[in-house]
C-alpha cells in the first residue's frame, strides 16, 4: 500500500473516532436527558407553570388529600391530562393498573411496569398512592378461572398474590382498597373468592396485608354506600364485628358513583352519621356525578352545569363535616375519558370538560374545600 493511501485510511479512522466520541459523550446522554425530563417524555412531562381559571390548585385548598384516578393509558401522549393531575391533585389511585388482571397475567408472572410508572409519577409530583384493589370479583385474570385446587390451595393462591403485591409497593403505597364490592345489598356477593374460599376471605385479606405492611391504611371499598342505607348498615355491621374480632380494617371507601339528585343531602348526612358512629376513617374513593343517566340530554346545558355545581358543593361540604374523612378522589380528570363514556354513552360526570377546562362543578368543589 502506498503512503498516500495509508494516510487516507488513518484519516478515515480519525473521523470515525471523533464521530463515535461525539455520539457517546454528547448526543446519547442529551437525547436520554431530553426524553426523560423534557416535553418528549410521554409518561412524565407536565408543564410546571400550568394554572387555570380556578386560580388555585384544588389540593392547596384542602387539609386532606384530593385525589384522582390515574390511567396510564389516558396520560400517555396527553400532556393536558398530566398538567391537571400534577397541579390539582396530591393523591393518585391507579384506575386499572393495580387490578389483578393487569398485575398477574400468569400464576408465576407479575407485570409491574404500568403500575410502577404511576407510582413513579406520583412521587415526582409529591402525591400519595391509594392502591386499588387487591381483592375483587371483577378484572380477575382468565387463568384464575381455570385454576383448580382445594379450599386451602385457593386461600394460598390469593394470599400469595396479595402479599406479593403489597410487598412490591411497601413504603410507596400509603393505603389500599383491600377488598372491593364484597356485598350485595344485604348479603355476601357470590364471587369467585366467596365460592372457593368462603366468607372468611375478607378478614383474611386484611390480615395478610397488615402482616406485610403494618403502616398502610386499609379500606373496605364499595358502591351504593351513600345512597342505599340498607346496604350501608349491612356493610358497617360486618366491619364493626370484624374490628371487634381484631381484623385490621381502618376505614370504609364510598365509591360515590352518584347522580346529581341521588343521594339527596338528608340521605348523605344519614350515611355519614352512621360511619361517624363507628369512628372509622372514610374515603370518598371514586367520585363522579352523572347528569344524563336516562340519556335525556345530548348537550351539557348551562342549567345542568349549575345543578352539578350546587350538588357537588353540598356533597363535599357534608363529607368534610366528618373529622375522619381522610381523602376525596375523583374517578377521572375530564368528561372525555370518564368510564361512564364507555360504550358510547354520553355524560358529563367530572370536574373538567372535554377540552380540559374547569367546569362549574370544579368551582363548587373548590368552594366547599375553602369553606372547611
Ligand atoms: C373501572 C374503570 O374506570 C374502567 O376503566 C374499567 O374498564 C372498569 O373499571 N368500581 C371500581 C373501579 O371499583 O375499579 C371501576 O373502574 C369502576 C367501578
Amino acid at each position: 500500500m502506498g503512503l498516500g493511501r495509508l494516510r487516507d485510511v488513518e484519516k478515515k479512522d480519525n473521523i470515525l473516532a471523533i464521530f463515535i466520541v461525539i455520539v457517546v459523550i454528547i448526543v446519547l446522554p442529551s437525547t436520554i436527558l431530553i426524553n426523560y425530563l423534557g416535553p418528549f417524555n410521554k409518561n412524565f412531562y407536565y408543564d410546571p407553570n400550568y394554572s387555570d381559571s380556578l386560580g388555585q390548585s384544588l389540593h392547596s385548598a384542602s387539609n386532606i388529600p384530593i385525589g384522582v384516578a390515574y390511567s396510564a393509558f389516558h396520560s400517555k401522549y396527553n400532556q393536558k391530562f398530566r398538567n391537571i393531575v400534577a397541579y390539582h391533585f396530591n393523591s393518585l389511585t391507579p384506575e386499572n393498573a393495580m387490578k389483578m388482571s393487569f398485575l398477574w397475567p400468569g400464576k408465576d408472572v407479575y407485570s409491574w411496569s404500568e403500575a410502577d410508572l404511576i407510582v413513579d409519577f406520583a412521587e415526582r409530583i409529591n402525591a400519595t398512592i391509594h392502591g386499588h384493589t387487591l381483592v375483587w370479583h371483577s378484572q380477575v385474570p382468565q387463568w384464575v378461572y381455570s385454576y383448580s385446587g382445594t379450599t386451602e390451595d385457593w386461600k394460598n393462591l390469593l394470599k400469595t398474590y396479595v402479599q406479593t403485591v403489597v410487598r412490591h409497593y411497601k413504603g410507596r403505597v400509603q393505603s389500599w382498597d383491600v377488598v372491593n364490592e364484597a356485598f350485595e345489598e344485604d348479603g355476601f356477593r357470590d364471587t369467585i373468592w366467596y365460592e372457593k374460599i368462603g366468607p372468611t376471605y375478607i378478614a383474611d385479606a386484611f390480615r395478610w396485608v397488615r402482616e406485610v405492611d403494618p403502616d398502610a391504611k386499609l379500606y373496605y371499598n364499595d358502591y351504593g354506600l351513600c345512597d342505599d342505607l340498607i346496604k350501608l348498615d349491612y356493610v358497617l355491621d360486618f366491619i364493626n364485628s370484624s374490628i371487634l374480632d381484631g381484623v385490621p380494617i381502618d376505614g370504609i371507601g364510598f365509591q360515590a358513583h352518584i347522580k346529581y339528585n341521588d343521594p339527596d343531602n338528608a340521605t348523605l348526612i344519614n350515611a355519614i352519621n352512621r360511619v361517624k358512629a363507628l369512628d372509622i376513617d372514610l374515603r370518598i374513593s371514586e367520585l363522579d356525578v352523572r347528569m344524563n343517566d336516562d340519556g335525556n340530554y345530548d348537550t351539557f346545558t348551562y342549567e345542568l352545569s349549575q345543578l352539578q355545581k350546587d350538588y357537588i358543593e353540598d356533597f363535599i361540604n357534608i363529607v368534610l363535616n366528618y373529622s375522619k374523612t381522610t381523602g376525596i378522589t375523583l374517578w377521572g380528570v375530564s368528561d372525555a375519558e370518564s368510564w361512564h363514556r364507555m360504550g358510547g354513552n354520553l355524560d358529563w360526570p367530572l370536574l373538567f370538560d372535554e377540552s380540559y377546562k374547569p367546569k362549574p362543578a370544579a368551582f363548587g368543589f373548590l368552594n366547599a374545600l375553602k369553606n372547611n
